[in-house]
């Protein structure tokens, strides 16, 4: 089954350790010890059932692209790789809340923001292959979610340093001024 919707179970049990939980902007996540990631196979499911009651759970799915145009779309295809590699014993999960502002901006609006004025993806394509990426959506729920965005990284231990790079030309974008929430949580594979 090819799952859309994942649930990110904070708690006791989970493959992944969380080593670190920061608030960039806004209010944090509770500390957890563990993560799971679990692709969800209807939005009725209940994230980690028949386990111990989870910290905190979040939901997002995967959805079509909004602001890639056919060459930036052809470049990522030529060099980005999938999650799970074997060396990508790290990950980050950021998830991430838009301002009002944002949403009430056109969509060729939101574009010049994103790619033209802040190189969202000219940015994040000098950081492929090293690090592998999930976005997933929230608005698309139909159910209040406390984030709009569920992004997931994967990378080796020797791209700590890249990705934190990375972070700095995102977080320094125009675009980010539309951030109003975003917690900085890193994973290390058990
Ligand atoms: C690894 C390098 C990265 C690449 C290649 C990359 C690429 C992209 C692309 C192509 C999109 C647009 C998808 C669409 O057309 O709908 C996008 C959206 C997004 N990315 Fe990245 N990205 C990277 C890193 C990051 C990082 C580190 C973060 C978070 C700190 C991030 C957060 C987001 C968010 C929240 C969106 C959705 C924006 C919106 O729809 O308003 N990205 N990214």
């Amino acid at each position: 089954m090819n799952s859309r919707l994942f649930s990110f179970v904070a708690g006791e049990t989970g493959p992944w350790h969380i080593e670190r939980v920061l608030a960039v902007k806004g209010e944090s996540l509770a500390a957890a010890p563990c993560l799971d990631v679990i692709p969800s196979v209807t939005s009725g499911e209940e994230p980690g059932r028949g386990r111990l009651p989870p910290m905190w759970a979040l939901r997002g799915i995967t959805s079509n692209e909004r602001y890639v145009t056919h060459e930036e779309k052809r470049s990522l295809v030529a060099k980005q790789q999938g999650l799970g590699r074997p060396d990508s014993t790290c990950a980050a999960l950021i998830p991430i809340r838009k301002s009002e502002a944002w949403w009430a901006l056109s969509q060729d609006e939101r574009r010049k923001i994103l790619e033209d004025r802040s190189a969202h993806i000219r940015i994040g394509l000098n950081y492929l292959p090293a690090i592998a990426r999930r976005l997933h959506h929230c608005r698309d729920l139909g159910t209040p979610e406390p984030f709009d965005f569920i992004t997931w990284f994967e990378f080796a231990p020797a791209d700590i340093p890249a990705f934190d790079r990375l972070l700095g030309e995102l977080r320094a974008s125009e675009e980010w001024q539309y951030v109003e929430r975003e917690v900085d949580v890193r994973l290390v594979r058990k």
